[in-house]
């Protein structure tokens, strides 16, 4: 689904109804890439998903263990440790950890995403209750936790998770005085590295020492810019940090790519900023931009990625397209 596809779409021509729509009309060079990758036939949602309630509220998703984890079915060879970043507040970077998660999982591959934020927004968009959690993500930096005592698995198809509670908030402070502090992340994923197709981080949205352990362990960086005012204000400060990192501690760090998110393709300002960061990132923008939708801000409160709360809507749709994209780039 293209940029202009989006603004069709947005300008009230008719969204189809029903299972979600496979992108269909591919590039030769997109078709050879997907032959190569072998997810031409994939069949995107093929299940009809169930909601977690009847009716309105809220129903937790079941916390099991590690050693409970459904078999992998297919080979994993290398794992992608992409982080999701922009220490610009509210830009999308939770709800994009969700849904691209999600996404990738239906698409087959074997994802685990890590809450790195102590606001747990992603632990809890996932329908997981803090009051569920023993250990999170803290526990693995401070207190040595192998990651596989804190993973909960299969929170979604092909979904793993690691969850954040506010106990991270202390990580920033308390991480100073440790021992490589900035390779605590790097070290814990490492072990996992061959068992996933992509290891997904949110990140919280400041450049402290929690940050700069996402820069160390990611192999690259996945910036989502919101479609409006000061889109690119902050931007240069995370280039800058990234390039720290570069030059110390992660010589092979980059962009993996930009999102547009939030895109009202009805209002001048959304399209504007859409220009400017393409023509200021050029091929390193995704092509698939994420449109503003309500749908997308609901999902959460009931604990569901938007392709289970809202298949065949908009949002779903972009965030397979984008899923494909990825998947695209290796
Ligand atoms: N495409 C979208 N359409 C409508 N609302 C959205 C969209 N993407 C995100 N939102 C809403 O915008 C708000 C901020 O999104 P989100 O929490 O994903 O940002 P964030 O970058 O993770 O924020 P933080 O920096 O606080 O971690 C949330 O209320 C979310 O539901
Ligand atoms: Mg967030």
């Amino acid at each position: 689904m293209g940029f202009f596809d989006n603004l069709k779409r947005e300008r009230g021509a008719a969204v189809p109804a029903a299972e979600p729509v496979v992108e269909e009309t591919e590039t030769p060079e997109e078709e050879a890439v997907e032959e190569s990758l072998n997810i031409e036939d994939v069949e995107v949602v093929e299940r009809v998903p169930q909601p977690r309630v009847s009716g309105e509220g809220f129903v937790p998703t079941e916390v099991k263990s590690y050693s409970q984890k459904k078999r992998v079915n297919h080979v994993v060879g290398q794992t992608k440790i992409l982080a999701i970043i922009n220490q610009k507040g509210g830009v999308g970077k939770s709800t994009t950890a969700i849904n691209l998660s999600a996404a990738l999982g239906a698409l087959n591959k074997q994802v685990l995403l890590v809450d790195l934020d102590p606001q747990g927004n992603t632990t809890s968009g996932l329908g997981i209750e803090k009051s569920q959690i023993d250990n999170c993500i803290y526990d693995v930096l401070l207190n040595d936790t192998p990651l596989t005592d804190v993973i909960i698995p299969d929170v979604y198809e092909g979904l793993d998770l690691v969850p954040a509670t506010i106990n991270l908030a202390g990580a920033e402070v308390e991480l100073v005085s440790e021992m490589a502090r900035e390779n605590r992340l790097k070290d814990a994923l490492g072990s996992l590295r061959g068992r996933y197709d992509y290891i997904l981080i949110d990140c919280p949205p400041s450049l402290g020492l929690l940050t700069v352990n996402a820069l160390v362990a990611a192999d690259k960086l996945f910036i989502p810019i919101q479609c409006e005012f000061y889109a690119l204000e902050g931007v240069t400060k995370l280039l800058d940090s990234m390039k720290r990192v570069k030059t110390r501690l992660n010589p092979t760090l980059d962009i993996f790519g930009v999102l547009l998110t939030m895109y009202d393709g009805r209002t001048t300002l959304s399209r504007q900023v859409a220009s400017e960061v393409r023509s200021y990132f050029g091929k390193i923008a995704f092509t698939t931009t994420i449109p503003r939708t309500v749908k997308l801000s609901e999902a959460p409160s009931y604990g569901q990625p938007i392709i289970e709360y809202d298949p065949a809507g908009k949002g779903s749709q972009a965030y397979l397209d984008l899923a494909k994209e990825v998947i695209r780039r290796g």
